[in-house]
């Protein structure tokens, strides 16, 4: 069988509807029954727009004199904010009557390749359901590690499955013949912080639009942005940008000033409605003080409360002790470590996966029959 692989077209949009279409296919990525070729029409045209940097793979086969695709596969930048640059993401699926006939090796050393080669890519990671058996052997095979198990991931036919993260590192990196570079000592928190000036209080209370200034402000201060994956001296607009507009979020206040921020995105993706990715951050000479906990317990009561919401998610760069035990403090595991996932001060920094489950709900009381 002679196989060729080149990029995706929008033409392509009937054969990614018939593969990721299929019954045996698409429970096993996060696809959702009722696909179409029009669905596809408008994925494929996003995706393959010039300027994206995504590459949309098919495999081809001749079948009876016919070119027919008999498998597709994507590798997504993860993010455009500098400091998660080097991460991209990877999708795979193969028609079920071409599957264990090398279709999904070969689409897996393309993507490899590009990624190592062309992409500027450290770190590729995807997510894959922990009993999809044969697609954890494929990802294997090209050195892709388990990292971390994220319990109740999505809804898959009736129930909420587990999902595998896994990842696979540059085996060979190139690098400018340089010296290493030390890394970048933080600065200390700006000398103009009046400590214990405040009457050591606070009050928290929904985030409003005339708080964005002071929320962006607070996160690209040193000994605050290390944490999270901005850069010191981000334009506020584009820090407002990216905080966007989460589901929830608090502020909490000391004499009218911002001194923590704290939000719930919940997703967007129909089969991940149930998770929300938390932010939170402290000014750092109101660390240690009580103010992450009061932001966190009542994120919390909302999303349990109020929201509906079964998983609630975070990454942690692996150093930010003092971050690990407050979300240990309610309830929040390290699911698994993310290696080399978030540049930080010169440095590629590891990051724990953190989440939290909701216990069970109950139900309120049957009214008795009248
Ligand atoms: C996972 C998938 C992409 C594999 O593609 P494929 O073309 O069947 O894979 P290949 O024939 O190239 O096999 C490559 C390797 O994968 C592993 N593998 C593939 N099918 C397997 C199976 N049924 N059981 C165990 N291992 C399997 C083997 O290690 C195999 O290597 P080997 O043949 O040297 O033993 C394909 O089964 C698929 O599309 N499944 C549905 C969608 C999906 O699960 N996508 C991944 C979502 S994370």
């Amino acid at each position: 069988m002679t196989l060729t692989l080149r990029r995706a077209t929008v033409d392509d949009a009937a054969a990614y509807a018939r593969i990721l279409g299929d019954p045996a296919v698409y429970p096993n990525l996060m696809q959702v029954p009722y696909t179409n070729e029009d669905i596809w029409r408008s994925r494929l045209a996003e995706r393959t727009a010039p300027g994206k940097n995504d590459l949309m793979l098919v495999a081809e086969r001749v079948v009876h004199g016919q070119a027919e695709v008999v498998g597709s596969a994507g590798l997504h930048p993860s993010s455009d904010l500098p400091r998660l640059r080097h991460v991209a993401v990877i999708g795979i699926s193969v028609a079920a009557e071409a599957q264990r006939q090398g279709v999904g090796k070969a689409l897996m050393q393309a993507m490899c390749d590009y990624a190592d080669r062309w992409m500027q890519v450290l770190r590729i990671e995807l997510a894959v359901y922990s009993d999809n058996e044969a697609a954890i052997a494929l990802y294997r095979k090209f050195g892709f590690e388990i990292e971390s198990t994220q319990r109740g991931y999505a809804l898959r036919d009736g129930a909420y499955v587990d999902s595998l993260t896994m990842a696979r590192l540059h085996p060979n990196p190139p690098a400018a013949a340089l010296p290493a570079a030390p890394a970048l000592r933080a600065a200390p928190p700006s000398a103009t912080v009046q400590r214990g000036t405040a009457s050591g209080s606070w009050s928290v209370r929904g985030c409003e639009e005339s708080d964005l200034d002071a929320v962006a402000a607070l996160m690209i201060r040193r000994g605050v942005v290390e944490d999270l994956p901005l850069t010191p001296w981000a334009p506020a607009e584009r820090v407002r940008e990216l905080i966007g507009k989460p589901a929830c979020s608090l502020v909490a206040l000391t004499q009218g000033h911002v001194v923590g921020y704290a939000s719930l995105a919940v997703q967007s993706v129909l089969r991940r409605r149930h998770a929300a990715g938390l932010t939170i951050c402290v000014a750092p000479e109101w660390q240690g003080r009580g103010v992450g906990s009061a932001l966190l317990a009542a994120l919390i009561e909302w999303a349990d409360g109020w929201a509906g919401l079964l998983r609630i998610e975070i990454d942690v760069p692996a150093q930010s002790a003092a971050a690990a035990k407050l979300l240990a403090n309610f309830g929040f595991e390290n699911e698994g470590t993310r290696r080399a996932s978030l540049l930080q001060g010169g440095m590629f920094a590891d990051t724990h996966s953190m989440a939290r489950l909701r216990p069970r709900p109950g139900w309120s009381a049957v009214r008795p029959e009248a």
